[in-house]
Parts: structure tokens; sequence; C-alpha cells
């Protein structure tokens, strides 16, 4: 590790008191996560339309790391009644699982709806209501109907029209079976990753630009879903609506160079903010660092308009306060080292507008390359969100661990326990409001661009074997103890055996 990386997590660690908290307050729940496509499979079948993964994975294979896609995924499309009793094993309170739009609404519009889609979801929401297992649902989780992206997705505000719609139909039609709505799963990554960057499909590499038409139709989207939700469903449904925003938190490398720690909060507004902003706090609309720096790298850039086009004050009320909870998905912290361009950035590129250089050179690796394990990170990052957003509600949407699929999975444990230890600091020491959190995730599954190669799961999921057999790993074990008892596990079986203390 280098000296940096040392400084750094000895400073952040700092932050971090030494009481020893185990117990879960009271109400605190648990679950875990999976989304439509990296588990149902079926793709082609019953009714279901191709989405943007299915078009992205059959056109361009080699995009895909291991060469595999979601065609049959867990099959959980089959097996869904095997999620659920693995569920029951877990003893989770809620399982958060997303529709699958082009499953539902072939055409992406509701002209035409899919009655072997719609059956298949109230199935699962039944068996789950028969286990007393809560549904977290998420109305979209990455994979667009691929007729809607041949429109430009969300780069066509049309898609604020095409949103509401779907969701208003999944609302009528299982809004008495489901009480917790999320909207998007991971903006940032729809945006960014998707059309700013080819890291996600549709990759249309629109740096600069597409990301930017993106957000904007997206926020959009969201809000109205909110409203729709609120005035006409909340009164006779009764339930809550949020959005789940991903954060890659950025420490400053060295947190006594004032520069670095201004330029950490810069791409921290960057990548947090952009979507947290518009929605958490009481000015509303992106933040400020974000729109000046756009509008004078567009101006040099010789456009006539900022490439991020600002909200107006119809849309900045319109879209504050539409999330009942701050839903966080979040995996790990980079540091940054000092100001400029990054030299892998294009040009013009959401980097380039941060201006700053970061570095993954902290906490200890795991199978995914953008991934380093910093709990104290995730800790700084809870506290911030406390400070900037009026200290919310907040649930954990999503945390997780990648390796390559070992059932002995003592790394995953150690991730999770260390990561739970800093929500229970944060609430204890610190006051910030995490109600619940959720693993990522059930089973191994089709881990995007990395296929299969980068495996999350409590389940191992043999993807050569036809039955999809899946294997109870040791985490799943832990996450059981946990659940049952509230408190972390204190079991010496969940340490390596190096670490155990008999
Ligand atoms: C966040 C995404 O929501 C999920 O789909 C993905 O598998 C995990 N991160 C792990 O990369």
């Amino acid at each position: 590790m280098s000296t940096v990386a040392i400084f750094v997590l000895l400073a952040v660690t700092s932050c971090v008191s030494h009481a020893h908290y185990t117990k879960f307050p009271e109400g605190f729940i648990f679950g875990v996560a999976t989304a439509a496509h990296q588990i149902e499979g079926a793709w082609n079948v019953s009714g279901k339309s191709e989405n943007v993964w299915d078009h992205l994975t059959h056109t361009k294979p080699w995009m895909v790391a291991d060469g595999t896609n979601g065609d049959i995924a867990c099959d959980s499309y089959n097996r869904y009644m095997e999620d659920v009793e693995e569920l029951t094993n877990l003893g989770v309170d809620f399982y958060r699982f997303s529709f699958s739009w082009a499953r539902l609404l072939p055409t992406g519009r509701i002209d035409q709806i899919n009655p072997e889609g719609v059956q298949y979801y109230h199935n699962l929401l039944d068996a789950l209501a028969e286990k007393n297992i809560e549904p977290f649902v998420t109305l979209f989780h990455w994979d667009l109907p691929q007729s809607l992206q041949d429109l430009g997705g969300f780069a066509n505000p049309i898609m604020v029209d095409y949103f509401r719609d779907y969701a208003d139909f999944c609302f009528r039609e299982y809004g008495d079976k489901i009480k917790s709505w999320i909207t998007f799963n991971e903006p940032y990554e729809i945006c960014e990753d998707a059309y700013g960057d080819i890291k996600k499909a549709p990759a249309l590499n629109s740096h600069g630009v597409g990301n930017y038409l993106c957000s904007h139709n997206l926020l959009k989207a969201h809000a109205e879903a909110y409203h729709l939700y609120n005035e006409t469903y909340r009164p006779k449904q009764n339930g809550r609506i949020m959005i789940s925003i991903n954060s890659i938190w950025y420490e400053p490398a060295d947190p006594n160079d004032s520069e670095l720690v201004a330029l950490a909060e810069v791409a921290n507004q960057f990548k947090f903010g952009w979507f947290a902003h518009p929605i958490f706090t009481e000015e509303g609309g992106y933040p400020a660092v974000m729109v000046e720096n756009v509008a004078q790298n567009s101006r040099s850039e010789g456009l006539t308009k900022p490439r991020l086009e600002q909200f107006d004050d119809y849309w900045i009320e319109r879209i504050k306060g539409t999330s009942d909870f701050l839903g966080i998905n979040h995996y790990t912290t980079h540091l940054v080292t000092g100001p400029g361009l990054d030299p892998n950035a294009k040009s013009p590129s959401w980097w380039n507008d941060i201006g700053a250089i970061t570095s993954l050179e902290v906490g200890e690796p795991t199978a995914s390359t953008w991934f380093r394990v910093v709990p104290t990170g995730f800790a700084n990052l809870l506290r911030w969100c406390k400070s900037s957003y009026n200290n919310p509600p907040i649930y954990i949407t999503e945390n997780g661990y990648s390796d390559r699929g070992t059932l002995e999975d003592y790394d995953r444990i150690k991730y999770f326990n260390d990561h739970l230890s800093a929500i229970l600091h944060v609430i204890n020491d610190d006051g910030v409001r995490v109600l619940g959190y959720t693993a990522w995730t059930l089973m191994d599954n089709f881990e995007w661009r990395a296929g299969f190669s980068e495996r999350f799961g409590f389940y191992h999921v043999d993807i050569t074997d036809p039955a999809r057999p899946r294997t109870a790993k040791l985490s799943a074990d832990y996450y059981k103890q946990l659940t049952a008892n509230r408190e972390l596990p204190q079991d010496e079986r969940f340490k390596k055996p190096s670490e155990r203390r008999y």
C-alpha cells in the first residue's frame, strides 16, 4: 500500500469512535437485493421484448468479460420459488427486486400489456407474502425496452411521459401488494456509464453530452412518478417511494491539504450531488459547482449553451422533496490526488468537468477493478449525507462484496461486518438516521459487463448446469444469524481460521 493510502486510512480511521456497537436499533430492517435482468433469464419467452442489455450482449458479445449474457442468468423466471426459499432461509425482512419493463410492457408504452409478465410478478409477490417477506420494488434497474432506446432512451424528453405511464401501470396493478417503491436504481450509472461511456448498455459513449441530457430527463421522470404516487395512489395504498443513488465516495488523498479537501467535495457533488442535490436540498437544482464547471468548459469549447441545462423554477420546485427516504447504494471509496484532467478521460466529459485526478490506491482489492474495501469511507459518506441533506431518513439499498465465487467467503463476511459496524457507529455516535440495510445480493448473478466473472451472492450459482443449482456460502449463515439476533454475529467460525481466537 502506498504511503498516501496509509496516511488516508489512518486519517479516516481516526474519525471513528472506538466504542464497540453490535446491536441494531429496534425497527431496523434487513433485506437482500437483486435486479430483473441479472437473475430472471427467459429473455424472449412469454411475451417479453428485447431490452438494451439483450441488445448489447447479442450484438456485441465481446463486451462482456466472460462472454455470458442474461438470456438464462439464474433462471429466476422459472425458479422464483427457489429464490423465495433462499430468502426465507436468510430470514430477511424484505426483498428488493426489480420489474422488467420489457416483460410487462413489450413496446415500452402502455398500448400493450403482457399478461404472462404481469402474472409472473403477482406469483412472486404472493409467494413473498406467504413468507412474510416485504417487497421493495425497483421500477427501473437499467433494462430499458430496446424500442424506447431506439428513440434515444433517456436522452429523449418523451421518456418523462413513458416512465410515468409505466409507473402508473405498476402502481395500479401491484400497489395493493407493494408498499415500498424505488423509481430508479443508480441514476449516475444509468446516465454516466451508459450514455456518457460504454461501461453499461446502451454504451452510447456520448461523453459530456448524452450523460447530461439523460440526467435532466431522468430526474423529471422520477419526479413525475413520485407526484403521481403521492397524489393518486398513496392515499389508498399508503406506501412510500424513493430513489436509490450510488456513491463512490471521494476522500482527499491528504486530509490536511485544503485544495484536495475542496476537490474531493467537488467530486462528491458531481457524483452523488448530481442526483441528490435536486431532490434532497432546500434550494434544489444541480449543485452550483457542477453548473459552473460545465458552463465554463462549454464556453471554452465554443458552445453557445452549457452542455448541462439548468432546471427552470418550475422543475426545481417539482423535483425538490420527491423521495420519502434517501436510498444509498455504496460499495467503495476512491482518493482525490490532485487537480487536473484525468489522462484517461475523454473530452468533453463528466470527468473533465470535475477537474480532479483520482486513484484507487486505498483498501484491500476485490474481484472488481473499480472496487476496494474502505468501510471508514462508508461512515464518512453517511455523515456527509446527514449534513448535506438535512439528516434525511436513509435506507442502504445496496452494499456488497465481489470475489470469484468461493463458498468459504470470509472476506465477504468481513466486508459485511465492517460496513454494518460503520452503520452502527454513525447511528449511535453521529445520529445518522439509517433505518435499514440491503445486502447485494441474494445469489451470484449476471454482473453486467463482468458477466459471471465477479460474484457477489450469498448463494453460489452453477451456470454450467441447466438446473442452475444454488449452494449457500458461509456468508449466508452469517446473514441468517444477523437477521435472527439483530446484532453482529460474534461466532468465531465466521472468521478466517488464521484469525480465530480459539
Ligand atoms: C450496483 C448495481 O445496482 C447492481 O446491479 C450491481 O450488480 C452491483 N452494483 C455490483 O456491481
